[in-house]
């Protein structure tokens, strides 16, 4: 797989990646090496991994619980000690080794410790090969609510090797999915084309597409300031989704993925409403992510407690809910108000 460049990092691939990667760590003779992992990462991933790094560099390993639970910041001073009294320095690098969380959260930590220290993600999930690795997001959520606190910071390269997605679960496989499908209906419809005809896929070919997608979007516009913020489709309505049922004892949790399908019929259906997204794209869609992730309930009385997550979200400006559309596939608008009543309607629109 041919290498990605993007701002001043690349995505290196498979064997290859490791060829960079002992190179990377050669040339900038770092003091010593952190690799972050959780308790699945370390016991699936870090076998392989650790075999394939040629260095003399001392190697330390930090462990922290797996889930998005432990996403914050308590996790992070966890690590910040932990790198502390292992001795890490300014020359130290942090290699994190897993999903979303410990990319996202990895990176904040490398980012923030003694004013940031070069880091290097390997994503173990579809979902951080093709989203949350590339990018240069790294944060943590504060209390249920996604990613309030981070910083834009990129790492010294990222290293995809698609055989560590044999350690995961179909649920989760399926949850990276729903981001593939987001490139697919905002940027280039032939990945939704190959998933919801999804024979053959080849899963390699698509991590290798998503994330040209994702860096191409990142170049244009790398703080979200217009561009980027067609990587929200789906996740307004989504994350608050995620946040509630995270939150409720009543709900069992819901996958990023998962939660992010949701919120992709919602905002069709708010498109074909608002701006008169095809009707039959929109029953194509629904149909599509009922196929693959099945029906959650969500009740009429979950309703307030949904629409007020949505006033947390990060895109809001000025107390408005700011929502990405589509006029048509491939075809996004940014900054899209929608009033209260439609956003509900989008969600009987889900359950009907
Ligand atoms: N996950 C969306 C973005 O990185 O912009």
């Amino acid at each position: 797989m041919k290498s990605i460049k993007s701002a001043t990092y690349f995505v290196h691939f498979e064997e290859n990646g490791y060829q960079e990667l002992n190179k990377l760590i050669a040339s900038k003779s770092y003091s010593s090496l952190f690799i972050l992992v959780d308790e699945n990462t370390h016991e699936c991933c870090y076998g392989k991994f650790i075999q394939n790094l040629v260095t003399y560099c001392p190697i330390e390993l930090i462990e922290i619980e797996s889930g998005e639970i432990n996403k914050n910041l308590n996790t992070c001073v966890g690590v910040w000690n932990a790198m502390t009294e292992l001795g890490a320095d300014r020359k130290s690098l942090l290699i994190t080794l897993g999903g979303g969380v410990i990319t996202d959260l990895g990176g904040f930590v490398a980012a923030t410790f003694k004013r940031g220290i070069d880091f290097v993600n390997i994503p173990t999930t579809l979902l951080s090969m093709v989203d949350a690795s590339v990018g240069g997001k790294t944060g943590v959520d504060l209390g249920v609510l996604k990613n309030q606190i981070g910083l834009f910071a990129n790492p010294e390269m990222v290293l995809v090797d698609t055989n560590y997605l044999e350690t995961v679960t179909p649920r989760e496989i399926r949850s990276g999915t729903a981001e593939i499908i987001k490139y697919g209906l905002t940027y280039d419809v032939s990945l939704y084309e190959k998933i919801k005809n999804s024979n053959n896929l080849d899963i390699t070919k698509l991590i290798h597409r998503s994330i040209e997608i994702k860096n191409e979007v990142v170049l244009e516009d790398p703080k979200e300031q217009h561009l980027r913020k067609i990587l929200n489709f789906g996740h307004t309505i989504g994350h608050a989704i995620e946040s509630y049922f995270l939150e409720s004892e009543q709900k069992e949790n819901l996958t990023h993925g998962e939660a992010i399908a949701i919120g992709m019929v919602c905002e069709s259906f708010l498109s074909s409403q608002l701006l008169g997204f095809p009707k039959a794209e929109l029953d194509n869609i629904k149909q599509v992510v009922l196929s693959i992730y099945g029906k959650t309930e969500i009740e009429k009385g979950d309703f307030d407690a949904i629409l007020e997550y949505l006033k947390h979200d990060k895109k809001n400006i000025g107390g408005q809910v700011n929502f990405v559309l589509l006029t048509d596939l491939e075809q996004t608008k940014i900054d899209c108000k929608v009033a209260t009543e439609k956003i509900i309607e989008s969600i009987q629109f889900y359950n009907s």
